[in-house]
């Protein structure tokens, strides 16, 4: 039986499945099984920041796992002080506090939480096109029916609004809102940035009626956009900033940033086995020293600014328009991505959907400008086959 068909009969049958059994990665290249390379856009959904492979990232890991893998964090310890301090250090505005978890999902739901506990409020303002992630707090905050439906009723008193419109949001907003939870740039949702303004207003509007900013930098973290976080392109401080892909390199990892405007949090009131684990403080630790050392966010923003050009200038009636920022970026199709990403597949480039019509390209931060233009080259020439 091979790999593909184990995993169909073994695995819960959640995920589609592309028949490509990839074995190794290094920077921007993964291999599959037979010894093909492909160009890697994707980065495990954002994750793989470093590239694959990185030696600062493989050496940290393989040196903490010899040390302590897993240490709760009823009991301190030196490689999570060090990183929970770090990290607090480079969050927009600094909050002194964070929460460590496993995931994006994870993040998401510690902010809802934190949010509630708080202001004693319950109600969450997210935005249409908006995503959270998959469990059941999350995925209340999630837009997609598709997502939501099967698993209703959600979680009471959420309401979604027109993303990018003031308006919308200054009618949803009232003393029940605990928090508003938006994305810099809505990354599944399309690739979709925010303006300024809107940014802007969401601070002033959550100030005046007493609800929490949470914003979830869950897919723009650690320097995708062009700076370390997109908040940063708005000068935005939020309450409550959601982490996770990147932030352990492939490490599964998440983390909640903890305002000075959200109260105390009692002893007991939330928690995870796994949460700030010395293996993914290790890995964690090894990419902000990265991100730092080889300016990845400064390499983003001018390389996504050469990527999204070269995007823009393709020629086919097919594409609607292009979007991004720094290494974050769409092609939006007139028509279904999912036959060209798998055509794109087939031609050695992995990336991403992004709504129902978009290509996605997340890739390392690491990625060459040869590596991108195989897979700009790539895109061009399955869009031509088909138009
Ligand atoms: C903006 C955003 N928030 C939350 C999540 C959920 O993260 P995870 O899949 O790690 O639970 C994602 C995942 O794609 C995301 O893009």
């Amino acid at each position: 039986m091979s790999v593909l068909e184990r995993e169909r009969r073994h695995t819960s049958g959640v995920y589609p499945k592309r028949d490509v059994e990839l074995v190794r990665g290094r920077g921007a290249r993964l291999w599959d099984a037979d010894g093909h390379e492909y160009v890697d856009c994707a980065a495990g959904h954002g994750v793989a920041a470093l590239g694959h492979a990185h030696p600062k990232l493989t050496q940290a890991i393989a040196t903490q796992a010899r040390l302590l893998v897993t240490c709760p964090e009823t009991y301190p310890n030196d490689r999570r002080a060090t990183y929970a301090a770090r990290l607090s250090d480079v969050l927009p505005g600094s909050p002194e506090r964070v929460f460590l978890c496993n995931s994006g999902a994870e993040a998401v739901e510690a902010a809802l939480k934190f949010a509630r506990l708080s202001t004693g409020r319950t109600g969450v303002v997210a935005a249409k096109r908006g995503f959270h992630g998959r469990t059941l707090g999350a995925l209340s905050a999630t837009w997609d029916r598709k997502y939501r439906e099967p698993f209703a009723p959600l979680v009471p008193g959420f309401s979604h609004v027109v993303y990018d419109d003031l308006d919308a949001m200054e009618a949803a907003i009232d003393d029940e809102t605990a928090c508003v939870l938006i994305e810099i740039v809505q990354g599944e949702g399309g690739v979709h940035p925010g303006s300024a303004e809107y940014f802007a207003g969401l601070r002033r509007l959550c100030d005046e009626r007493g609800a929490l900013l949470a914003v979830d930098e869950v897919q723009t973290g650690f320097g995708r956009t062009g700076r370390l976080f997109a908040c940063e392109h708005h000068e935005l401080v939020p309450d409550l900033i959601c982490l996770g892909k990147a932030i352990g390199g492939g490490v599964p990892m998440g983390a909640a940033g903890i305002g000075p405007r959200v109260a105390d949090l009692p002893v007991g009131a939330h928690g995870s086995t796994f949460g700030g684990n010395p293996l993914a403080c290790a890995a964690a630790g090894a990419v902000l020293d990265v991100l730092a050392e080889d300016r990845l966010p400064e390499r983003a923003s001018v390389i996504g600014a050469w990527l999204l050009d070269r995007l823009r200038a393709l020629d086919s009636p097919l594409i609607r328009d292009v979007r991004g920022l720094g290494l974050m970026a769409a092609v939006e199709l007139r028509t279904r991505s999912t036959p060209y990403l798998r055509k794109l597949l087939g031609a050695r480039v992995l990336a991403l959907p992004a709504g129902p019509t978009g290509i996605r390209f997340l890739p390392p931060l690491v990625i060459r400008r040869e590596e991108l233009s195989f897979a700009v080259d790539a895109l061009a020439r399955v869009l031509a086959e088909e138009a």
